[in-house]
């Protein structure tokens, strides 16, 4: 297995099986310092640095969590616009980061741009963790989902993944790459104008994923151990930034996981997995099922990263 110290976290697509295993290992030995919500000094001596160019609740706070809980700094910035990238000089990736590298140990980076991560790490000389760009990736998530669901089901191997939504989105895209590393079958079920690209399709099968398309939650929920949304109603992730309208639209009745839905076919012990924020498609009323695990991520996505920055910055090896 390779190591972890000094590596940007840019992509799943390369991921190793072991790799999987031992983030969640090292998840477990840090989640009692975050269970006791008490800080610990393992990193004491490091700084975070937050890049985040588009909006974000849960990633960036998360890592930030993660690195106070692990005793080291935090320091970066969350609206662009107040930084020379947002402004008359459009700074450009390069330079930024020409900056930001002398400023901390690690960059955490969220952008618009597909790829501005992959290039922020070919100038950066520290690592470079991607945190969401455009409809790439997102594999800080998908590590936290797939650690859920080890927690949860006590396996990977083994499981059916119905994956539901806008198949565009980063995290379908590491989800996909993810789930080739476990012995998993999954159904992919998305709106005609959102559903997976020829090309994504085709490395799903050159990676050996099983998988098949339908049309309806309805007709794949049976099968299901894993629900895994996105919203249909959905953001452009290609702009840094996008305001509210007032028709946002509503999902139809396909792309929705209801209690009714739920309770008429799922299998008694299917879990879902949701990265947050959610439209209607995963109505309010399911939180009160057993099948909900969405709340269960929050924590496990600052144990996630207290794992992942303790590697990368040779704190656990
Ligand atoms: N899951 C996720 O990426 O949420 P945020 O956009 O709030 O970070």
């Amino acid at each position: 297995m390779r190591s972890f110290i000094g590596r940007d976290i840019l992509s799943l697509k390369d991921w190793e099986r072991a790799e999987y295993f031992r983030v969640f290992e090292i998840a477990d030995e840090l989640a009692p310092v975050a269970r006791n919500r008490s800080n610990c000094d393992l990193l004491s001596d490091k700084t975070l640095l937050t890049a985040f160019y588009q909006p974000s609740t849960r990633t960036r706070l998360a890592t930030e969590a993660a690195m106070h809980r692990l005793g080291g700094h935090v320091l970066g910035f969350s609206d662009a616009k107040m930084t020379r990238a947002g402004d008359f000089y459009q700074e450009s990736i390069k330079d930024t980061v020409h900056m930001l590298e002398y400023y901390g140990d690690v960059i955490a980076m969220r952008h618009h741009q597909q790829g501005a991560p992959h290039e922020a790490a070919k100038w950066a000389s520290v690592p470079v963790i991607n945190c969401g760009d455009g409809w790439g990736e997102h594999p800080t998530q998908v590590l936290t989902d797939l650690y859920t669901i080890w927690k949860e089901r006590g396996t990977i191997d083994g499981l059916h993944f119905m994956c539901i939504g806008d198949m565009r989105m980063r995290t379908m895209h590491s989800i996909g790459y993810a789930m080739a590393q476990f012995d998993v079958e999954a159904t992919l079920i998305s709106p005609p104008e959102m559903s997976p690209t020829d090309e994504f399709k085709q490395e799903l099968a050159d990676l050996n994923l099983r998988f098949r398309e339908v049309k309806t939650s309805a007709e794949a929920i049976a099968d299901a151990d894993v629900i895994y949304m996105e919203p249909v109603v959905q953001a452009d992730y290609t702009k840094a930034r996008v305001e509210v309208t007032e028709d946002k639209g509503i999902t139809p009745a396909a792309y929705r996981v209801t209690r009714e839905l739920l309770r008429d076919k799922a299998k008694p012990d299917c879990i879902i997995l949701h990265s947050l924020p959610r439209m209607d498609e995963l109505p309010t009323d399911v939180d009160h099922t057993r099948h909900a695990r969405y709340w269960e991520e929050a924590f496990n996505g600052v144990v996630m990263r207290m794992a992942l920055l303790s590697l990368i910055l040779g704190a656990m090896e």
